[in-house]
């Protein structure tokens, strides 16, 4: 149901909005067009459901075919599969490089490149100026209170194993509790399964309803005493589901659990504020927002990142060793053992700053309107269902088609040059509440335009009726 308070959540559209969509998609009714006052009470108009109405979900009559960012991602001109326009639809998997991102590196390696840290010389001394203001631009970009609460690490999968035997393995003995939800990335399941095997810890798993949503009180009735620590995504890879990480952060507090937000899909299409929202650890990859692979950051707040382990020795995390003692440096350093991705952090900085630059409320609204237009056209397909249809969701538009495999549906879309993923996305479990082995997954990002969509949902239209005929 679409509440008063949940039609009017900072950022989302305002009544006035809403009831010029909601005319502008149900022409029958403009005969007796909405109007602003009538919008809280839209859910309630005979025939209309509440997705249809639901703030992700309402179409605009605003035309949104020109792209303005596409030419700054050289890729997006491939042709792939004999000659066919690259349409890039995977990019919940990865997303593609600004030339600004490709340049940098380049840039770096041509005058900077030098070890971090230890050298005495000009070299070390750019580099270890990069490699830090990038780690400032991080703190920055996810409002961390400083560069101090930020770690280095290869990307999400990384982060949220460093948090797992960094800071919750040590605190875990035989019986205490983990609370995961049934959305999860294999990524922020299997780091809590292994922590699990070694303390005799359990894992607890809040469910989802049928639209790939949280349910709170259950989530809620699984904190016990023992409850020691909550890991969650913030934005569902499989499904799209943005998770009330706020909430859920609060019901965590009150019941005395720190919390890890998996970032991975939310950083790239959501304005994400880690003071704001309270958490206590958030992690994510720098692929998965216009960056390069191999590089991710965690943040920590002072107090986890003091309390929590080094679980890797070597150098540079060191302030001093002899063979009977080494004493670690402070935090970030205590868990950046060895040399680190010192020029894909420096390209991860230049994605941040490109994406500041675009402006994440921009993006925000254009993916919006994006996936609205998405899972419209894509319920015209006959035979197609959407995998996740919460009230709140970003960029993911799974969905699986009667009588197509999954697997032959992403080789019939792949071979007309539409990339997409299609088998389970690293998430059994959230597939397996649904029935379902895999689904076919389009992900958007600010730089897909209507008409790669269009050209999507024409190709299934011509898929079923290949079968149908
Ligand atoms: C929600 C979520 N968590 C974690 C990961 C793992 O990210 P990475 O492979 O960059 O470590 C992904 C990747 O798809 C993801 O979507």
């Amino acid at each position: 149901m679409i509440t008063p308070t949940n039609f009017y959540q900072p950022g989302l559209p305002t009544a006035e909005q809403l009831a010029n969509w909601a005319n502008a998609y149900f022409p029958a009714d403009a005969a007796a067009p909405l109007t602003a006052a009538a919008a809280p009470a839209l859910d309630t108009v005979a025939g209309l459901s509440p997705t249809a109405f639901s703030p992700e979900y309402a179409p605009t009559s605003a035309p949104v075919s020109h792209n303005e960012w596409r030419k700054d991602f050289p890729i997006l001109n491939e042709r792939v599969n004999g000659g066919k326009p690259l349409v890039w639809l995977d990019n919940a998997a990865t997303t593609q490089r600004p030339r600004q991102v490709i340049e940098r590196l380049s840039y770096y390696y041509q005058h900077e490149n030098s070890n971090v840290h230890r050298g005495a010389h000009e070299l070390a001394a750019r580099s270890t100026n990069a490699y830090e203001a990038a780690r400032q631009k991080v703190a920055d970009f996810i409002g961390a209170p400083s560069a101090r609460n930020i770690v280095w690490v290869r990307g999400t999968t990384e982060g949220i194993n460093l948090v797992a035997q960094a800071f919750v393995r040590p605190r875990l003995q035989a019986g205490d509790e983990i609370i995961l939800t049934e959305l999860e990335h294999h990524a922020n399941i299997v780091p809590w399964q292994l922590v699990a095997a070694a303390t005799g810890a359990v894992l607890r798993v809040a469910p989802i309803n049928d639209a790939g949503e949280i349910i709170l009180s259950a989530y809620e009735n699984l904190f016990t005493p023992r409850t020691k620590f909550v890991a969650v995504a913030h934005v569902s890879n499989a499904l799209g589901t943005i998770t009330p990480v706020a909430e859920l952060t609060a019901i965590a507090h009150r019941h005395g659990a720190p919390i890890l937000v998996d970032g991975a899909q939310s950083v790239a299409h959501l304005p994400v504020n880690v003071a704001a929202l309270g958490v206590d650890w958030f992690v994510f990859s720098g692929h998965k927002i216009f960056g390069p692979t191999g590089i991710g950051a965690v943040y920590g707040t002072d107090a986890g990142l003091k309390a929590a382990e080094p679980y890797q020795g070597g150098g540079n995390m060191i302030a001093d060793v002899t063979f009977e003692k080494t004493q670690y440096q402070e935090y970030p350093a205590k868990f950046e053992a060895g040399t680190g991705n010192i020029a894909d952090a420096v390209g991860l900085g230049a994605a941040l700053d490109y994406v500041n630059a675009v402006g994440r409320e921009k993006i925000a609204a254009y993916e919006h309107q994006l996936l609205g237009y998405t899972l419209e056209k894509l319920r015209g397909v006959k035979g197609l269902r959407i995998i996740g249809t919460a009230k709140e969701k970003a960029s993911v538009a799974a969905f699986v088609l009667d009588r197509h495999s999954v697997e032959a549906t992403g080789k019939f879309l792949s071979a007309r040059g539409i990339a997409l993923r299609a088998g389970h996305h690293c998430a059994q479990p959230a597939h397996r509440r649904f029935g379902l082995e895999g689904s076919v997954r389009p992900s958007i990002a600010f730089y897909n335009t209507r008409e790669e969509i269009d050209f999507l949902v024409n190709a299934l239209h011509e898929l079923v009726r290949t079968i149908n005929n």
